[in-house]
């Protein structure tokens, strides 16, 4: 009993503030007290009252909270609300929240330490974190879109979304603005998109306008060099494809004649400098029809050359795997007629586009952050400390993903107007890949070492990649060795256990088949999954997203779809090169879709710099703190890097990398 002092903050976007009164209640251990009627809060705002208590009420563990309106239900958006007391002398306690409080029904706050299930010995938590998983499950439910092999949320348009999922203001007006901008720039290309095709290369420079970057413009400058070719398989859009060859591929058939390019290869490879990019998965996809025209697509190798001073270097390029009972498809080199080299390499680039938007984008990043989220709210109460710490990572995952799946991959979005994936077989391509997500393959330490690129000094995804995930993992472990001090406790904690296989089995559909774990057995391996979680939502995603601006913003180096069929002489001219890549609508629609999804977001959180302080202890506070100090100093050991590179490499700059797959 005594005299509290209660602040309550409200967020600070637009419609935060509300209308209506607000009644508040204290709990404790003991008992529970009104706290009275809030006046109507305002949108980004600190109100501080205080409140003499009579009751006694022990340790401090819910606020409740009831919004109460007359006509219309007004939202409110919530920070946190904290509590002093009793007297000057009494602790501290901070109830977070960080949602939209609607409606008339009663909101309980826990106190924001976190708990598990094994901490909470008294069962204090126990009615509350049961009816709120209850209800979550019921908001947050699965579904299936077009029975590929990786679940998704419930919402087949953004108002079935639960409404804290939805963008709040200031992004939603950043996203809808550049939707607006990307139509309008469509219409004022009408002249160039009614021509049927480009004339020479040249003219793709008539798309190429709306904020390029200083790389775009170096790649339409340097996009033909083999070096900057081979550079992209090592740091460029994406990454994911590259590895180093342990034998000479079994698709690799080589024509007559041929035979010294064998014996060339054969040596890298006895060197242990011969690396490949295999398309196989397009092999069999079908391909496209835009607008009646039937589109191409190709299943590259590419074989390729580490130099000693890092440079990568194609050797060879087969565009299609070997037909029994035909001869086996041409392979290109760097030796042939300019104009074939040049139109085997935009096969390669277009293949990778496919690949880099379905595999490593789309499903490595956007699908695996929703299952991520959506297995986090079903599982995990507000009060559990993985909660906490993962809920960062989720801010507006459901909301890209569902416009993606309405205006990029659903029907008549831009994958069918214009990817050669397009029209169905992107679905498909989704299904084949996913058999190919395995447990290692998100984690970089095991995928760079299966990949063979973990001593590839010029592969600065790669070092970056593992320097992140090191900064993420310790940040991790230290948060939950806060609440998890032996293994038993990982075990014991039927919450933690249930998001895990919630992850593996559900959302993944049966991924312990791909190495996914089902259960947690120890503090080390927990730490390995939520570490994997995060370097997802947050790295891994930025390391593909970021590029796109500045690889694909050059349309022949990275064409949306193909208009002629994969060559199979050598006898290309520069009319049939012309005829093969996108026209200028096509063009037109990539550009506008790289733009808006992959142009510099004003409204960014980067990773790890987000305001919302979901643990309020002191010591949860102190890991956070040195988590950003050890991104700081990340940041500068790349700036200092980058300094001395020819082309610096970005995507994964602490800075850049936004905190949650939100765009
Ligand atoms: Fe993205």
């Amino acid at each position: 009993m005594g005299v509290f002092c209660i602040r309550v903050s409200t967020g600070c976007s637009l419609y935060a503030g509300s209308i209506d009164k607000v009644h508040l209640w204290l709990v404790g251990e003991h008992g529970e007290a009104s706290l009275g009627m809030l006046p109507a809060p305002q949108r980004n705002s600190e109100v501080e009252f205080q409140v003499d208590v009579p009751e006694h009420l022990g340790p401090l563990l819910f606020v409740k909270v009831q919004k109460l309106h007359y006509f219309l239900d007004d939202a409110w958006f919530c920070n946190w609300i904290s509590v002093k007391g009793p007297g000057d002398q009494g602790a501290e306690y901070r109830f977070p929240c960080y949602r939209w409080v609607h409606g008339t029904r009663i909101l309980s706050l826990p106190e924001g330490t976190g708990c598990t299930v094994v901490e909470d010995t008294q069962g204090l938590f126990r009615k509350h974190r049961e009816e709120e998983l209850e209800e979550r499950k019921s908001l947050y439910r699965w579904d299936n879109w077009k029975n590929g092999g990786i679940l998704n949320v419930a919402a087949t348009s953004l108002s079935d979304l639960p409404v804290d999922e939805r963008f709040r203001e200031d992004k939603k007006v950043e996203f809808e603005a550049s939707r607006v901008w990307g139509k309008a720039d469509v219409l004022l290309n009408f002249p160039i998109n009614s021509l049927t095709s480009w004339k020479d290369l040249d003219d793709f420079t008539w798309v190429f306008k709306l904020g390029r970057t200083k790389l775009a413009e170096r790649v339409r400058s340097s996009w033909k060099e083999d070096a900057f070719f081979g550079y992209q398989f090592l740091n460029g859009a994406n990454p994911m494809v590259l590895r180093r060859s342990t034998q000479l591929p079994s698709r690799l058939e080589f024509p007559r004649g041929m035979e010294k390019l064998q014996a060339k290869l054969h040596k890298e490879l006895e060197e242990g400098t011969l690396f490949e990019a295999d398309f196989s998965l397009l092999n069999g996809i079908k391909a496209n029809v835009i607008q009646s025209r039937q589109q191409y697509l190709a299943a590259p190798l590419v074989m390729l050359k580490l130099k000693p001073d890092g440079q990568l270097l194609p050797m060879a390029i087969q565009l299609e795997l070997p037909k029994t009972g035909s001869d086996p498809p041409p392979i290109f080199t760097p030796t042939d007629p300019p104009v074939d080299w040049l139109l085997a390499k935009c096969w390669v680039h277009s293949s990778d586009m496919q690949l880099h938007e379905i595999q490593s984008h789309l499903l490595r990043g956007h699908l695996m952050a929703e299952v991520f989220s959506v297995a986090t709210r079903r599982t995990l109460p507000s009060v559990h400390p993985v909660f906490k710490l993962l809920v960062p990572h989720l801010l507006y995952t459901l909301e890209i993903n569902v416009r993606a799946r309405s205006d990029l991959i659903g029907e008549s979005g831009f994958f069918d107007k214009a990817m050669s994936t397009g029209g169905g077989g992107h679905v498909d391509l989704i299904k084949q890949a996913s058999a190919f997500l395995t447990y290692s393959s998100l984690c970089p330490p095991d995928d760079l070492a299966e990949r063979g690129l973990l001593d590839v000094q010029s592969c600065f995804y790669a070092k970056d990649a593992l320097r992140l995930w090191e900064v993420i993992n310790r940040y991790v472990t230290g948060i939950f060795d806060l609440h998890y001090k032996t293994d038993a406790a990982v075990r014991n904690d039927h919450e933690l256990q249930n998001w895990c296989r919630e992850i593996t089995e559900t959302g993944l559909q049966g991924a312990q088949k791909r190495g996914f774990p089902v259960s947690l057995q120890s503090r080390a391996q927990a730490c390995h999954f939520i570490t994997m979680c995060v370097f997802t939502c947050t790295a891994q995603h930025s390391s593909v997203h970021l590029g796109q601006l500045d690889w694909f913003y050059w349309v022949p180096n990275a064409p949306c779809t193909m208009r002629l069929p994969p060559p199979t002489t050598k006898d290309a001219t520069m009319e049939k090169l012309m005829a093969t890549l996108p026209d200028p609508h096509q063009s037109t629609l990539q550009i506008n879709v790289i733009w808006l999804l992959g142009r510099r977001q004003a409204v960014m959180v980067p990773l790890g710099q987000h305001s919302e302080e979901h643990f309020s202890s002191p010591e949860a506070k102190a890991v956070l703190m040195k988590f950003r100090e050890e991104l700081a100093a990340l940041e500068e050991e790349i700036e200092i890097r980058n300094k001395s590179l020819d082309i610096p490499y970005e995507y994964m700059k602490p800075s850049l990398v936004e905190n949650s797959v939100a765009v």
